[in-house]
C-alpha cells in the first residue's frame, strides 16, 4: 500500500512511519518544520504549516492508498497563544487533507484527542457529547468535524489519550519531562486528581497503519491503554519502573492549590469499545507500556549515579531514526 505519513517528525508520526515499513508498505514520510528521521529506503519531505495548495499537490501527484494525519499544533499553551495557527493546524488542514484523500479514493486516518471531553464525567464512550475546555480541544474537535463532514465513509478519527514513549531527543514525552525534572534536582508536581489513561507510542501506530490497512471501519473511536491512573500514580509508576524511589521526586497537587489555573479536566478515561474488539493490535495494559520506556538521551548519567544500573538500549527501538 501507498501510504503517506503527516505530522511524521512527531512524537507519534515516527512510530507510525516506523509501524507501517514493518508491515511493508511505501511510505512517504512528511515534517513540517523538521526533516524526519526514517528508516532507510523512506521517502521525506516537507508540508509547510498553511500549505493546503502544498497538500493538494502531494496528494494529486501521489494518489495514495492512505493517507495517516499525525500532525497538530499540540501543545496546549502554543494554542492558547496563537488560537488562528491552532485552527489552521488542528482543524482547517485536517479538512482538507480528508476532502483531498476522499477525492482520491484513500483511506483517511486521522488523530484526535480525549480532551475534547471536560472531564467531568469519564470514562467516556465515542458517541458521548463532547465539550473541549480551551483552544487545543476546541480546534482538534473542528478537526473532527471537518474530516468527518469531507466524507464519513473511508475516514476514522481516533482520539487518543496521553501518549507515552521514547523519543531521539528524549524531553518529548511524560517520562522524558519528568527525568528531566529529576536530573535538575526538581521535586515534580502533579495532580492528584486528574485521571488519564495512557497509551504506548507504538502500541497506537500499529492502530493508525491497521486502520489505514481496513477498509469496512470507519467513524470516530477512542484508543488507550487499558488502565485508567491519576498523573500523580503515572509518576510514581515511571519512578519505580527506572528503580527511583518517588518520595523526593514526585508529589501530588491539586487544581485548588494553584490560584487562577485554567479549567482543566479532571477524568479523561475512555472506553476502548468498539475498536478494542474489531483490531489484531491490542490493548496494553500500563506494567507493560512502562516496560517499553527507556531512560533518555542525555540522562544516562544522573540515573546510572542514582541507581547504579546499566543503560539498556534496546535495538529494536532504533531511536537513531
Ligand atoms: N502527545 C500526546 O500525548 C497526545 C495525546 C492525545 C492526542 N494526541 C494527538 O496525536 C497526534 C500526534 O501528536 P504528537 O504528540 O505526535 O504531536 P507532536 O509530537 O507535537 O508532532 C506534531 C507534528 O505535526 C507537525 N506540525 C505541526 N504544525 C503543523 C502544521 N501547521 N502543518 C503541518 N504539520 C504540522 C510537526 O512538524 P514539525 O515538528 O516538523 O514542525 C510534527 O511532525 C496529534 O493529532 C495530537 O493532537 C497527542
Amino acid at each position: 500500500m501507498r501510504l503517506v505519513v503527516i505530522g511524521a517528525s512527531g512524537l507519534l508520526g515516527r512510530e507510525v512511519v516506523r509501524a507501517a515499513v514493518r508491515r511493508g508498505h511505501a511510505v512517504l514520510a512528511l515534517g513540517c518544520t523538521r526533516a524526519p528521521a526514517v528508516p532507510p529506503g523512506v521517502e521525506t519531505g516537507r508540508l509547510a504549516a498553511g500549505d493546503l495548495a502544498g497538500a493538494e499537490r502531494m496528494v494529486l501527484d501521489r494518489f495514495p492508498d492512505a493517507v495517516v494525519n499525525a500532525s497538530a499544533l499540540s501543545d496546549v499553551g502554543a494554542c492558547e497563544r496563537d488560537p488562528a495557527l491552532a485552527r489552521q493546524a488542528n482543524t482547517e488542514l485536517p479538512g482538507r487533507l480528508a476532502q483531498l484523500a476522499h477525492h482520491v479514493g484513500a483511506r483517511f486516518v486521522h488523530l484526535s484527542t480525549d480532551m475534547v471531553f471536560d472531564g467531568t464525567r469519564g470514562p467516556y464512550r465515542s458517541t458521548d457529547a463532547p465539550a473541549p475546555l480551551n483552544v487545543y480541544a476546541r480546534t482538534k474537535l473542528g478537526g473532527e468535524e471537518a474530516v468527518m463532514a469531507a466524507g464519513r465513509h473511508g475516514a476514522c478519527v481516533v482520539r487518543s489519550t496521553p501518549i507515552l514513549g521514547n523519543t531521539p531527543g528524549g524531553d518529548r514525552t511524560p517520562h522524558e519531562r519528568l527525568f528531566l525534572d529529576w536530573k535538575a534536582g526538581k521535586v515534580t508536581r502533579l495532580f492528584a486528581e486528574e485521571v488519564r489513561q495512557p497509551v504506548s507510542a507504538p502500541n497506537l501506530a500499529d492502530v493508525c497503519v491497521e486502520l489505514a490497512e481496513r477498509g469496512n471501519l470507519s467513524g470516530i473511536f477512542h484508543w488507550g491503554g487499558r488502565d485508567a491512573v491519576t498523573r500523580l500514580e503515572l509518576g510514581q509508576r515511571i519512578a519505580r519502573r527506572f528503580g527511583l524511589d518517588p518520595a523526593g521526586l514526585v508529589e501530588g497537587v491539586s487544581h485548588a492549590d494553584i490560584p487562577g489555573l485554567p479549567a482543566r479536566p479532571r477524568d479523561l478515561s475512555v472506553e476502548l469499545h468498539p475498536l478494542s474488539g474489531k483490531l489484531r493490535a491490542r490493548p496494553q495494559g500500563l506494567d507493560e507500556i512502562l516496560d517499553g520506556l527507556e531512560v533518555p538521551r542525555g540522562c544516562e548519567d544522573w540515573w546510572r549515579a542514582r541507581t547504579g544500573g546499566d543503560v539498556v538500549r534496546r535495538l529494536e527501538q532504533g531511536l537513531d531514526f
